[in-house]
């Protein structure tokens, strides 16, 4: 039956100039860049100094216009998920409508949802584009997590890193089968009673400050390979796909470990699986777009691949989303 999908006609990425290596850690905290490599997969992670959030997600919004052939003008939305936005109000999204001069009146607005924002803000869009309230999408996932990062913490700040990606989204028309392009299925999860496992320890209701990332790692590595699998068979069952019919999955990248066990878990043979997490960190909500505006911009993901993307975060959040690209 025909239907409208909404198809990724762009994709950008960006990344802020200053390179933290597992050695400069090492200068930090008491670590070393082989217990990091061999329990995380991370090599190095970029810093932002002197840029915002907002200044990432413009950079990442213009390649992705370009490569969509587009102007900012003729964007729809703006939807970003981050959890460092440059002020407390107004979101984000609308500092970056502002920047990029989009038109007058068009939405703006954040997603908070941790790790997992992009998945939430591209799933929103995606439900705004099918039900006709808006035809092109600018979804973002950005972060400057070096700013909720406490320096002095060794069990976390060797994980984080800043950076930001976009997709443009359109509307087209489709037959409604897994054969068409764009987003074929998605699917949103969280728990609140996690809530404690993973988070920043400020907020406006509490300390008045931004805080810093507190996490039971174990706690959360343990649950995030059952969510992002979870997540992962619950969009190729809804679109009836199975697990040879996908070309690509691209989980989260918070840990190689984690990536492995998901791979693993879904029966994805390793080549499959995209891993970016050695050179980026863990950027939380930009994580995804990184990878995935990387891989199409190499090359790796090319037109007509079937991608399953999952993603899982503070909250806890988690979420699916399977694509025709
Ligand atoms: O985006 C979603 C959010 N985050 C995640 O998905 C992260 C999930 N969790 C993880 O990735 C892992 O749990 C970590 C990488 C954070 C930790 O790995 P682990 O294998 O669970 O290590 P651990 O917490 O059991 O720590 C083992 C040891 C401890 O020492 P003791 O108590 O055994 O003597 C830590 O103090 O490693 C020590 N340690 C470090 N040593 C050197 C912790 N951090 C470091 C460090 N360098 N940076």
């Amino acid at each position: 039956m025909k239907c409208i999908r909404s198809e990724i006609i762009g994709w950008g990425h960006y990344l802020p100039a200053k390179v933290l290596t597992n050695d400069d850690l090492s200068k930090m905290v008491d670590t070393n860049d082989e217990w990091i490599s061999t329990r995380t997969g991370i090599k190095v992670r970029h810093i932002a100094e002197g840029e915002t959030t907002a200044d990432l997600s413009v950079k990442a919004s213009q390649m992705a216009l370009k490569r969509a052939g587009l102007d900012i003008k003729d964007i729809d939305l703006i939807v970003t998920g981050t959890l460092t936005p440059d002020n407390t109000t107004p979101s984000v999204s609308a500092k970056i409508s502002g920047m990029m001069g989009a038109r007058l009146g068009i939405p703006t607005f954040d997603v908070a949802a941790a790790c997992s924002g992009f998945a939430y803000a591209l799933t929103v869009a995606d439900n705004m584009i099918r039900l006709g309230q808006v035809k092109t999408a600018l979804v973002i996932g950005a972060e400057t997590l070096s700013n909720v990062v406490d320096w002095t913490d060794r069990n976390t700040c060797v994980l984080f890193g800043d950076g930001a990606g976009a997709v443009v989204l359109r509307a087209k028309e489709g037959d409604g089968t897994s054969q068409d392009t764009g987003i074929l299925s998605t699917k949103l999860y969280s728990d609140g009673s996690q809530y404690n496992s993973l988070y920043v320890s400020g907020g406006v209701a509490t300390t008045k400050t931004a805080g810093f990332v507190v996490m039971n790692g174990k706690e959360v590595f343990k649950f995030a390979v059952g969510a992002l699998s979870e997540a992962s068979e619950w969009v190729m069952q809804d679109a009836g796909v199975s697990v040879e019919d996908v070309d690509w999955l691209l989980p989260h990248q918070a840990n190689i470990r984690i990536i492995e066990g998901v791979g693993h878990k879904l029966g994805m043979p390793e080549e499959k699986v995209i891993v970016t997490v050695d050179h980026h960190g863990n950027t939380s909500a930009a994580s995804i777009p990184l990878a995935l505006s990387e891989s199409m911009e190499s090359g790796k993901i090319k037109k007509g691949d079937l991608v399953v993307i999952s993603a899982m975060g503070a909250g806890f959040t988690w979420g699916g989303i399977l694509v025709r690209i």
